[in-house]
């Protein structure tokens, strides 16, 4: 199990990188709300989303244990995970955007070669992003699934680091740096609000509250049109799930082993939402917050407006990426 010890080596190791993003409230959006909101706005990102906390930290910890340090530092002798062709075995991973381009960011700081498998239909801006970031994209299959199978294969073939999108506790320990600054910047929320795909951010959470704010509640939401982590805690064993949702973010047909033991540990509820509320709540993120909120970076205010018991009244709610998609943008 990861603890606070990971979560502040990843915040030293972050923050030269990333400074720490804004937290606040909107009136209007309160007056929408009923209830004291705190935007965490990792939006703000430089990738545009808090899943380049996650990566960096696990990219710079390798880099760190092959005893590379500093831009020109040395290849140690043998890093734990391998070597290729005398350097650091390239990366190889999957995504549907927003894990993707925290790698190839990640990638590009630790110096190391990135492939991301990405489902065919990922929106163009999405692949080009990581594209000039300087990461390798193979557009494969239909959904992640298929994603997933050809990241696995492509590791076995090549001999790359294939890094799971869920079950790596360094990319848990690098965004619960986010929620290390939230509770930081506003201590005594009653509520904080996580949009789930494979839980490493609702996991974070539930580290960080448990450790520095144990009267906070964690509360995970899933989009109704892709309920496997949602429908996994509940019956408390990764199950499959069909996976429909337009939501990039949360579009994940499993739950995942690795967060799910610990959302099995400390998280309040889990609560579903549909499609049509993530849209609404983003419309109401850019006309009373004059944020831009992908789906899932809405997905937490959506869960606060369709459940108006939520536990507490000083809600942080994160707004983790603005990554809109020109239909999201449309809509
Ligand atoms: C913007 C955004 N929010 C939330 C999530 C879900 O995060 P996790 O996979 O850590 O559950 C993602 C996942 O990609 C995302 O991109």
């Amino acid at each position: 199990m990861l603890t606070m010890t990971d979560v502040l080596r990843a915040r030293r190791l972050l923050a030269p990188h990333l400074p720490p993003t804004p937290a606040w409230s909107y009136p209007l959006l309160d007056e929408a709300a009923g209830r004291t909101l705190v935007l965490k706005h990792e939006n703000t990102q430089p990738t545009g989303a808090f899943k380049v906390r996650g990566a960096l930290n696990l990219l710079l910890t390798e880099r760190g244990e092959r005893g590379e340090h500093g831009e020109h530092g040395e290849h140690g002798e043998h890093g734990e995970h391998g070597e290729h062709d005398g350097g650091p075995a390239p990366i190889v991973t999957y995504s549907t955007g927003n894990h993707a381009r925290g790698i190839a960011y990640a990638a590009r700081a630790a110096r190391r070669e990135a492939t991301i498998v990405m489902p065919i239909k990922t929106a163009e801006f999405k692949v080009r992003a990581v594209q000039a970031l300087g990461a390798r994209v193979e557009l494969c299959g239909d959904d992640m699934g298929d994603a997933e199978a050809r990241a696995h294969e492509l590791a076995a073939e090549h001999g790359l680091r294939l890094v799971s999108p869920g079950d790596e506790p360094a990319l848990i320990a690098g965004v619960a740096t986010a929620y290390l600054e939230l509770f930081e910047q506003h201590p005594g929320l009653d509520t904080v609000v996580v949009p789930v795909g494979s839980g490493t951010g609702a996991a974070a959470a539930c580290i960080v509250a448990n450790a520095v704010s144990p009267s906070t509640k964690v509360i995970a939401v899933q989009s109704e049109q892709a309920p496997a982590a949602h429908d996994s805690w509940h019956a408390g064993r990764c199950l499959r799930r069909p996976n429909t949702t337009r939501v990039d973010g949360l579009a994940t047909g499993r739950g995942f082993e690795g967060p799910q033991a610990i959302l099995r540990a400390h998280l309040h509820d889990f609560v579903l939402v549909s499609d049509d509320d993530i849209d609404g709540a983003r419309r109401l993120l850019a006309r009373r917050a004059h944020t831009q909120a992908e789906g899932a970076g809405a997905a937490a205010l959506a869960a606060v407006q369709r459940y108006p018991g939520l536990a507490g009244t000083h809600v942080g709610v994160i707004v983790t990426g603005g990554n809109a998609t020109e239909d999201e943008l449309a809509r």
